[in-house]
């Protein structure tokens, strides 16, 4: 269960249902707190000199059962760190088809790392050990690219956010680790990943080298994210980090916040795997609306709806000028994401308001 639930009344935002991502949520107020003390801190000038910041990375690394981890502005530009450096230019990423890295990162890994990404196919974002099997085995022919990196996305967004199985992780690892090819995890959202499955993180963690994890999605901290991995590769990291622009300094008043997202919001991605699902249980009810990512696993939703003359753009105008927003998304469908200001106590007014907005 959450610490603490916070009401949003008497704000500005009492009757909006924000649902468009859950970086949209709020800091707690512990975070607030942990914030304004922070920033009465004497800031450092090194890069790895901050005692919160540092604070913040120990802590990363423990849970997520690496060596060490970096404070970083983005989970993008953790991924990017990972791949630059794993890959050389010309070198081949696998990844499972949709993953975030190929479809919303600018293309950074092919500008920033001359990086082709190649798709491994996957079920509900598990890559197919086969698949995987043989686009490994062209690594040894000669006058081919190499492959630089394999990278697993989990929960995996775009193939409904989905929650990559344990097993699944760990023949991925064991396939990489016979041929010599690193492992990075695109855990942005992974402790919805591991609730859903009933594991701990470092049960998916332990198959992959470097592990991404946002702390301004489901945790709710203000902005951030952290990488982990070995000490060798977060020495390296540092650099890169600084190269594409992301040694920010201070960054102790986030860090602050990111600490308290780790101490105390972890735990809470059950009940926004939960609301998810109760939210489409009730659109999924109203006639002509479905839910495309049956069944939902996690925290996101995407919705259709199938009515005669349905108009997506004048009814998410409509639904939102009743406080409830939603963000279209691809193939004509809205995406719906849980986080800690939706709460249990608020599903069925949003399917009335959906319902009635149609
Ligand atoms: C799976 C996944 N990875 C990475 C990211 C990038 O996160 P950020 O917005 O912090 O760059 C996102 C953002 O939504 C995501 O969904």
């Amino acid at each position: 269960m959450r610490p603490a639930k916070e009401s949003n009344k008497g704000t500005a935002a009492a009757e909006v249902f924000d649902l468009r991502s859950d970086f949209i949520s709020r800091p707690t107020a512990a975070m607030v707190e942990a914030m304004v003390a922070a920033s009465a801190e004497k800031p450092a000038i090194g890069f790895r000199e901050d005692p919160v910041v540092s604070r913040l990375e120990a802590q990363s690394a423990e849970l997520l059962g690496k060596e060490d981890a970096l404070f970083c502005p983005t989970c993008t530009l953790c991924n990017q760190i990972a791949v630059n450096a794993f890959c050389r230019p010309g070198d081949i990423l696998l990844t499972p088809p949709k993953a975030h890295v190929l479809t919303s990162e600018g293309d950074a890994a092919a500008v920033l790392s001359g990086v082709r990404a190649e798709c491994v196919e996957a079920q509900r974002g598990a890559m197919l050990p086969a698949a995987l099997e043989a686009a490994l085995a062209r690594q040894a022919g000669e006058g081919k690219a190499r492959i630089g990196a394999v990278l697993v996305e989990n929960t995996h967004l775009r193939a409904g956010a989905c929650a990559v199985p344990e097993d699944n992780m760990k023949t991925v690892a064991e396939l990489a680790a016979a041929t010599g090819v690193a492992v990075h995890l695109d855990g942005s959202r992974l402790f919805n990943a591991a609730a859903f499955l009933g594991v701990g993180v470092t049960d998916l963690t332990r198959h992959a080298d470097t592990v991404a994890l946002s702390l301004n999605k489901g945790l709710s901290a203000p902005l951030g994210a952290v990488l982990a991995g070995s000490a060798d590769f977060i020495a390296v990291a540092v650099d890169i980090r600084q190269r594409f622009g992301g040694g920010w300094r201070p960054a102790g008043i986030p860090a602050a916040a990111g600490i308290v997202a780790l101490d105390q919001m972890t735990g809470c991605m059950a009940d926004d795997n939960e609301n998810a699902w109760s939210l489409a249980r009730g659109l999924a009810a109203i006639e002509g609306v479905s839910v495309i990512n049956q069944p939902v696993e996690t925290n996101v939703l995407f919705v259709a709806v199938d009515r005669p003359g349905f108009d997506r753009e004048g009814f998410l105008d409509r639904l939102a000028g009743k406080g409830v927003l939603l963000m279209p998304y691809d193939e004509g469908t809205m995406r719906a994401v849980l986080h800690k200001d939706i709460t249990a106590a608020h599903i069925d007014g949003i399917v009335g308001i959906f319902e009635g907005a149609l």
